[in-house]
């Protein structure tokens, strides 16, 4: 519910249990009132005051929380908006123009006090999620350009406390998502992309909780995410005493020539307030995932259990090959058999081939087909690996169009595995791979696509663009890449669409608007994957979680795990297999197919319940995640052991989100006990050794109590 108070000029947000207050000084500033908690009475909220500047160097407007800082005046943090008149004034001087609420959203408009320049804040909760998604378009309402150098997509003013504790999510190639967590210092502290991509390195996703006190199930904790796969960036800023948070597409070589008429939209900054802790934060995020972000048609389905050949067979791929594999794949239980990288051009190592997506005759000599068809016969569905924007020099396509990448003259193109970006700012690129695409998924019946990226950008030079033009390149790739997946959704509505870049290079809320599910990280290895996983799931949910069973000793670390556990972490989110199937004794493939048949059983709960962190992985012998279905009937327990010497006790596990009253049986075994008891008593583990683990299933027993 929006409510407007006239006679205060203030506006609240409310959720179902959390508010938003904003609203106009007496000078006219729209700035930020509250958020947190929802209070009462509308009165109770505070009525927007002027601040005061108490010295020469601390002026009124700087220290007054604005909603939308633009940058003129006295302002020295973080601005959300920095624009070039057409006259070279730099000056933005934002007063209030008007508001409406429509659709459910509240859209205040902000107008320069002399220039033809809007600014639309539109700010859309989400009730049963306590969220509220806020998004800033800048409009041109006169004749002449006005040039942005900064637009960021709103600021999160924190409620005043002592200090605040940062949580965020860090890491590389093949160690994605590490959570991290700092006391905020008295400074500013920035999260960023500046590779053209959302990033190994850091996630745009934040969480902040006061005095660094709140727990998993407990306590306030303030978060927000931004919807956007380019650079980006998030600032945390604490200036007397208070912290805002601000959010949006970077600045960093950024420049856009925004002509009469025009809009810019910046993307999606979703804020959000949780009184139940970390554990009661990500459940939004990933609920609003569920119900809003992932792609409307195909969010109900259950993803399916996947094979994927590129641990197999790398670039050696060719029909027998994949045939044989995609045999011993079916008899596992497996539903999607994805073919990975090799298939196309003249790919036989990664020096050659990307850009020509046309099939490998040699390996291939006829077609796709006869693959696709045996796939089919076995009862299963084919995929497809691509990685579209990029362009081996050693290819047709380069040759044919040497000038498709980002480049500058006088400067050599960077290579790094072997591969330059293709310049998606140019509509003949973009229309070049939405032809190549839309091809490949008419002629075959191609079900999956596992979408790419495996490089950053370098020389971001676009020369033949008009000169105001050329910083756009940025912002440009990132919106022809959504518009060529979407012409592809639109054209092939049954085909599912997985986010990777090297791993877990590109995720986030906006990625998750056109992709099913991501691949977290090239790192398989299923102890070191507990770490990426927990990290993963502060932001998003298991749905999108693909996670593979690879070498019983993994190639990165040397590491041997057993099969179970191999399973069960990668039954924690979307199953999938990487395995070279050959490798496995037909023992092992029997073990295997009893994991995959126990995992279909359970998958809707997984990939659609409640997640809840038991234990991290950080600081437990054991750890442990559960999910419970939406109807409380289900709940489905994942425990990992590391290592255990003898006689040391593990405490009984205690449960989450269960439904107190109802009784639960335990799968597999007499015992039966109400979610009460499963909470508080929980269950006894019987985990021994190093690296064991278990799957438990409780069901919900209407039988009356005996
Ligand atoms: C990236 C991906 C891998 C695989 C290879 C293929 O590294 O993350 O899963 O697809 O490319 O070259």
């Amino acid at each position: 519910m929006i409510h407007y108070l006239e006679h205060r000029r203030t506006w609240i947000i409310e959720t179902d249990q959390a508010a938003y207050g904003l609203g106009l000084t007496e000078t006219g500033q729209l700035i930020h009132l509250y958020f947190g908690e929802s209070l009462p009475y509308h009165t109770d909220y505070p009525e927007p005051r002027d601040q005061h500047g108490w010295a020469s160097f601390n002026s009124r407007a700087d220290r007054n929380p604005e909603e939308y800082t633009g940058w003129g005046g006295v302002r020295y943090s973080e601005p959300c908006l920095k624009v070039e008149f057409h006259d070279h004034v730099r000056d933005l001087v934002l007063v209030y123009k008007e508001y409406v609420i429509q659709d459910g959203a509240l859209v205040i408009t902000l107008r320069d006090a002399h220039y033809p320049l809007e600014i639309r804040l539109n700010y859309k909760p989400f009730a049963e999620l306590n969220l509220i998604q806020r998004t800033a378009e800048i409009v041109n309402t006169g004749e002449h350009p006005v040039d942005l150098e900064q637009v960021l997509s709103g600021e999160l003013h924190l409620p005043a406390e002592n200090h605040y504790r940062l949580s965020y999510l860090s890491g590389k190639w093949a160690g994605e998502t590490q959570l991290r967590q700092i006391e905020m210092p008295d400074a500013k502290f920035i999260l960023e992309s500046r590779g053209g991509t959302t990033s190994h390195q850091t996630n745009p996703w934040f969480a902040m909780d006061p005095d660094g006190c709140s727990t998993e199930d407990y306590g306030k904790v303030f978060f927000g995410a931004l919807a956007y796969s380019g650079n980006w960036k998030m600032v945390f800023e604490k200036r007397f005493g208070k912290i805002k948070a601000s959010a949006g597409v970077h600045d960093f070589d950024f420049r856009w020539r925004l002509n009469a008429g025009e809009t810019f939209a910046a993307p999606a900054f979703t804020i959000g307030y949780s009184a139940e802790g970390f554990g009661g934060a990500s459940r939004q995020l990933h609920q609003y995932q569920l119900e809003y972000v992932l792609p409307r048609q195909t969010v109900r389905q259950d993803r399916k259990v996947l094979y994927n050949s590129w641990e197999a067979t790398r670039f050696d791929v060719n029909e027998q090959d994949q045939i044989r594999l995609a045999e011993l794949a079916a008899t596992l239980g497996v539903e999607l058999f994805v073919m990975d990288d090799g298939w196309f051009g003249r790919r036989n190592d990664d020096h050659a081939g990307l850009g020509d997506w046309t099939v490998n005759p040699e390996k291939f000599p006829n077609g796709l087909r006869p693959l696709i068809e045996r796939v089919e016969e076995l009862g299963m569905e084919f995929g497809i690996w691509v990685e579209p924007e990029m362009v081996n020099p050693d290819s047709d396509l380069y040759r044919r169009h040497p000038d498709w990448v980002y480049h500058f003259p006088n400067r050599v193109n960077s290579e790094m595995r072997n591969q330059l970006v293709l310049n998606l700012a140019r509509e003949d690129v973009k229309q070049y791979l939405i032809g190549c695409l839309d091809r490949l998924l008419t002629e075959n019946r191609i079900r999956f696509v596992k979408w790419d990226m495996n490089r950053l950008f370098s020389e971001p030079g676009y020369l033949d663009a008009p000169y105001e033009q050329q910083r756009e390149i940025w912002v440009r790739h990132v919106r022809s890449l959504y518009d060529i997946v979407e012409t592809l959704r639109k054209n092939h509505p049954d085909v599912h669409f997985q986010s990777c870049s090297g791993g877990g290079g590109r995720v986030d809320l906006g990625i998750l608007e056109l992709f099913d599910q991501v691949w977290v990280s090239d790192n398989t290895d299923a102890y070191d994957r507990l770490f990426i996983q927990e990290g993963y799931s502060y932001a998003y949910c298991a749905k999108t979680m693909e996670s593979w069973v690879t070498a019983e000793q993994h190639w990165m670390n040397n590491r041997r795990l057993p099969l179970r556990f191999r399973f069960h972490v990668a039954m924690t989110g979307v199953l999938g297999i990487g395995e070279n199937l050959h490798a496995w004794s037909e023992k092992e493939r029997e073990e295997a197919r009893g994991y995959v048949e126990a995992y279909k059983k359970v998958r809707s709960g997984i990939q659609n319940g409640r997640q809840y962190r038991l234990q991290s992985p950080k600081n437990n012998p054991v750890s442990s995640v559960m999910y419970v279905s939406e109807q409380q009937d289900t709940a489905v327990v994942f425990a990992f052991l590391y290592g255990n010497r003898n006689g040391d006790e593990l405490r009984p596990l205690r449960l989450k989100g269960l439904d107190e009253t109802k009784y639960y049986v335990l799968e597999g075994t007499e015992q039966r006990r109400s979610g009460k008891a499963w909470m508080s008593v929980g269950i006894e583990l019987e985990l021994k050794g190093d690296l064991d683990s278990c799957m438990l299933v409780l069901r919900a027993d209407p039988s009356p109590n005996q």
